[in-house]
């Protein structure tokens, strides 16, 4: 079946391109039923567009929060210069850079040690997932409104350019993101506040801080991948994506809007009107077209991971959970967290899944893995021999050294 790809589908041409290929393929009578099939597959390549267009640059009006509220703009344009913003996981778009700037940049020209520079870069729209708005006070070039986007924790770069700066990969969390350390640059907030978001680290988030002032931060989690799955988050409590995004976009970037779960109590409306409610059919087509990215050549041993692909099936018991072509039974249970090999929650944070709708974990899908270490919703295993040992221990599976070895190499494959 004819799947998009990651790397050929950041384009509305490509986009538009592919769709019509598919349906040139179709109209031609294609000679097998997977043609069929890839037509069905193929999304309307507009929506996609509008949805990659959403990811990247739609603030639901969340402005209220990181502007009115949180005063980020006044940090961002007197304080934070392009180094720090690098620093702390922030990411440029390459592609929205004219020639003269990444000249400037490759000889020195540009200065990366000030403050106006990042308000340049944002007046391109090149900071991933930041949106400002830049407008001349005094003379002079200002911020004078910010908003972030679902790319400040859901894309990454290549790095194509330098580090942090490259072509954008939606759907790839920022690991380098330290999105505590950016929200406690606020000046709007408590000492006791700032001491909880710098306690988080790069690539880690609590998404229910602010709900239930609990902290137990969790590793960002990729978007792609997620086709066919009805279990979204680590604690599956919503059966589709659009629940998530709903719930990232009015709780966590104050989007305008509202969210309501009386499972988990949360009732919250932002604003007057709903700037988010439309444009999930869009999001989530364009987000459930994004793939695993595959591993890169030589990332592996081959023969050691078909080794290990006989261990995940066999004395490992992997394959009990982790079934499917995604690889998780998520569709059909979710596991206690007596079940999972992550908890107890590191630094004495309560269980996450005592935070969340469902009180359980669904078993996380492995497609690209290699992409994305830390593992586990807590970040608990650094590698994937890590995970494997973690595995053989707390299940007391009795691998073989030899076996713990192949079926990390397994893990690093898929
Ligand atoms: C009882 C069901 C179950 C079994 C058996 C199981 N897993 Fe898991 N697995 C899970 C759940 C649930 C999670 C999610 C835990 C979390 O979010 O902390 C998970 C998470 C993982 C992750 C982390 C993925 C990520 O995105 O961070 C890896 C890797 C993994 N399992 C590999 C394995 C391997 C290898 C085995 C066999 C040795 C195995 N699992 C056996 C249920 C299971």
């Amino acid at each position: 079946m004819k799947r998009w790809n990651q790397y050929d589908r950041s384009t509305v041409k490509s986009l538009a391109a592919a769709s019509m290929s598919v349906l040139l393929m179709s109209a031609c009578g294609g000679s097998d039923h997977s043609t069929d099939q890839a037509f069905a597959a193929v999304p309307d390549a507009r929506l996609l567009a509008d949805g990659q267009a959403l990811f990247r640059f739609d603030t639901f009006g969340d402005e209220l929060h990181w502007t009115d509220t949180l005063r980020m703009h006044e940090v961002i344009r007197s304080a934070v210069d392009p180094t720090t913003a690098l620093a702390i996981g922030l990411k440029v778009d390459a592609d929205a850079l004219p020639a003269s700037v990444t000249l400037g940049i490759r000889d020195g020209s540009v200065d990366l040690n000030s403050p106006a520079t990042t308000v340049a870069l944002l007046k391109l729209n090149a900071v991933v997932g930041l949106q400002g708005k830049v407008e001349v006070v005094d003379g002079k070039d200002t911020l004078t409104r910010v908003g972030i986007t679902f790319a400040l924790c859901h894309s990454t770069v290549d790095n194509s350019f330098a580090p942090g700066i490259g072509k954008r990969l939606d759907g790839w969390a920022n690991r380098d993101l330290n999105a505590g350390a950016i929200i406690a640059l606020s000046p709007a907030l408590s000492a006791t506040m700032k001491a909880v978001y710098n306690s988080w680290g790069k690539g880690k988030y609590d998404p229910r801080f602010n709900q239930d002032g609990e902290n137990g931060p969790q590793v960002i989690p990729p978007a792609y991948g997620l086709e066919g799955i009805h279990s979204i988050t680590s604690t599956g409590d919503g059966d589709d994506v659009s629940y998530w995004n709903r719930y990232v976009g009015i709780t966590q970037m104050g989007g305008h809007g509202t969210f309501v779960d009386p499972r988990l109590g949360i009732d919250v409306t932002n604003g007057t009107d709903d700037r988010i409610s439309a444009k999930l059919p869009a999001l989530r087509a364009y987000q459930l077209s994004l793939l695993p990215p595959p591993p890169p050549p030589g990332s592996f041993d081959a023969d050691a991971a078909a080794r290990g692909q006989r261990v995940f099936a066999g004395v490992g018991k992997c394959i009990s959970c982790h079934s499917g072509a995604q690889m998780t039974d998520a569709n059909s249970r979710l596991h206690l967290p007596s079940e999972v090999a992550s908890e107890p929650e590191p630094d004495g944070a309560p269980s996450y899944a005592s935070r969340s709708a469902t009180k359980r974990y669904r078993t996380a899908p492995l497609r690209g893995l290699w992409q994305h270490p830390p593992y586990f919703h807590n970040g608990t295993a650094a590698t994937a021999e890590q995970v494997v040992r973690t595995y053989n221990d707390k299940q007391a599976l009795g691998l073989t050294e030899a076996e713990v070895s192949d079926l990390a190499q397994y893990l690093k494959s898929l």
